[in-house]
């Protein structure tokens, strides 16, 4: 069980502020924050390299947490400084050709779905959008029926940026290890929320970033690459992070993951990044997913008995973004409400999936995602909000009725 009061304590925005953005961006606790100050301070006392030097085992120590998270080996991770960096270092490292299919789901993340356009136009390679199931998750049973012998690519965000919905990675990676491709997992959403593990899942290569569920700072990310697809793929640039320049004519990639990185880094950020993952661990996954779950269905339930709300979140298991629409009321508007009352908030529009908002006719909706360290008086709060809200735009729709209290 968490100790809710302690984590409250330990982070400084729980006293001021209600934070349901947590899928944007959550909050950084006290330990993180001085574990990125102390080593910014030690820079500037010793120097950037010497601050290294005497940081050396702990920054090493990164990537040891960042493995241990995600059930991964230490060769299979590379830092980086965010979850797209690390997806693109995977999907701009593939050899695509034409005819070659990469296929996906309706779930896709904005900037994912932007590069299969682009690398399809360039390469003439093609893209193959598999349908949603009864519940609104990837339909597996489709996905393994699309697989045919151009299929070069399974790539799938395993929770979107803008709902509940919980994609079944695991279920994809069987379909993914049966059919031999290789599977791509973008994972942004998922990791620090719940218990994520790359031999559970299947998946040879994830991306995710340090910022949202696992409460580290911003600037902060990491990639897992299984060291038996690592020469599957190119790193899509090469300098003296990545590759050591071995012979006039030639140089030689680092053994691992650590080929896609870039020899520069913002080292104070990825102290704090180890930081939150090692309080993550230290929590426990299943204890974090378990409050996560109880308190977004918690939200869901208030506020589906609000008049003039629609919460919208898919899938057969749901997570901490909680997707919802007032009646009458646009989705910023709700926000800025929210806001005045120091609650955060945000928006998801088509631009963030568009397959999926267009598919089921949405406009514009409220996400508040929750964190552990949230509690039941704060979503009381922000649904007394939303309550008003709802019932002035009633009124205004119904003049003469008085609206409720
Ligand atoms: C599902 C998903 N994938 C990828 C990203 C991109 O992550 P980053 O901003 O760390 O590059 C986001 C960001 O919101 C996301 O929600």
């Amino acid at each position: 069980m968490i100790d809710v009061d302690a984590v409250r304590r330990s982070t400084p925005g729980c006293e001021t502020r209600i934070h349901l953005n947590n899928a944007g961006a959550s909050l950084m606790s006290q330990p993180v924050l001085d574990a990125v100050v102390d080593h910014l301070q030690l820079e500037a006392r010793l120097g950037g390299y010497e601050a290294a030097d005497a940081a050396a085992e702990r920054l090493d120590a990164v990537y040891a947490s960042a493995a241990r998270l995600v059930n991964a080996q230490l060769p299979e991770i590379a830092l980086q400084e965010n979850a797209t960096r690390a997806w693109q270092a995977v999907f701009y490292g593939l050899r695509l050709g034409p005819g070659d299919r990469i296929v996906t789901g309706q779930a896709e993340y904005t900037s994912n779905y932007m590069a299969y356009l682009q690398v399809a136009a360039r390469t003439g390679a093609t893209i193959h959008v598999v349908e949603d199931d009864e519940h609104g998750q990837i339909d597996v049973g489709r996905l393994a029926s699309a697989i045919d012998e151009r299929t070069k690519l399974i790539s799938l965000t395993h929770v979107p940026t803008s709902g509940g919905l919980v994609n079944p990675a695991a279920a994809v990676g069987r379909v993914a290890r049966d059919a031999g491709v290789p599977y791509l997992l973008d994972a942004c959403q998922s990791v620090g929320q719940m218990p994520i593990d790359v031999e559970a899942i299947g998946c040879d290569f994830l991306s995710t970033t340090g910022r949202k569920f696992l409460r580290a700072p911003r600037g902060t990310g990491f990639l897992y690459v299984r060291a038996d697809r690592l020469e599957a793929i190119e790193p899509p640039v090469v300098e003296v992070g990545s590759a050591a320049w071995t012979s006039r004519d030639g140089y030689t990639y680092k053994p691992g993951a650590r080929r896609f990185e870039t020899w520069e880094a913002a080292h104070a950020l990825r102290l704090g990044l180890g930081r939150a993952i090692d309080d993550a661990l230290a929590l426990g996954l299943d204890a974090i997913w378990a409050r996560v779950s109880m308190l977004a269905d918690a939200l869901r339930a208030r506020l589906e008995t609000l008049p003039g709300v629609t919460v919208q979140d898919l899938g057969a298991v749901r997570c901490g973004i909680v997707t919802f629409a007032v009646d009458g009321v646009a989705a910023g508007d709700v926000q800025r409400a929210l806001a005045a009352r120091r609650i955060n908030a945000d928006v998801s529009t088509a631009e963030d999936t568009r397959l999926d908002f267009e598919a089921r006719g949405l406009g514009a909706l409220v996400r508040a995602s929750v964190h552990y360290f949230n509690t039941e008086a704060e979503l009381d709060a922000a649904c007394d909000v939303v309550a008003t809200l709802g019932s002035v735009a009633r009124g205004r729709e119904c003049p003469g009725q008085t609206s409720a209290p």
